[in-house]
């Protein structure tokens, strides 16, 4: 699997957090940035992020900044993105088995790095369930197609 991670400048220590949590999963990824502390615009970065998962450059998406939100509400504006904003590993599981989401979002000026982490390893290895959850994605998938 390959994974594009990035953050504005409010989510910059958690996207290092993962980062090292991926190196050692054995897990490829490219970081988007930013690159600096200083102020930058969220969606310059989960633009680019959420095009890479939707032309299929990479498997899946990280995206971190204050609370997640700005990132959620800007990568699920590209056609075919699922992005789900997890603040617990509960949610992180379930997104995948019935959402299949395709980008995970958090937010570091709401929770720390410890839990950052283990809601990534369990939306990174969490498989999607299919079935009747296929039927409703599909139907997202169609509204997409319809009139995006
Ligand atoms: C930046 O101050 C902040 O607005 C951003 O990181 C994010 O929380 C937006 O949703």
């Amino acid at each position: 699997m390959k994974v594009a991670i990035a953050s504005d400048h409010g989510g910059i220590h958690i996207r290092e957090e993962i980062k090292k949590l991926m190196d050692e999963m054995g897990i490829e990824y490219i970081d988007l940035g930013c690159e600096c502390e200083t102020s930058v615009d969220y969606p310059d970065y989960a633009i680019p992020v959420a095009e890479k998962v939707a032309n299929g450059e990479v498997d899946r998406g990280i995206l971190i900044c204050g609370t997640g939100i700005g990132m959620t509400i800007a990568a699920n504006k590209v056609k075919g993105i699922r992005c789900a904003l997890c603040h617990d590993v509960y949610s992180a599981k379930l997104t995948r088995q019935h959402n299949d989401s395709n980008i995970l979002a958090m937010g570091e000026r709401v929770i720390g790095p410890g839990l950052a982490r283990e809601i990534a390893k369990v939306w990174l290895t969490t498989e999607f369930e299919g079935g009747r959850h296929a039927r409703r994605v599909e139907k997202i998938t169609q509204y997409e197609n319809k009139h995006l």
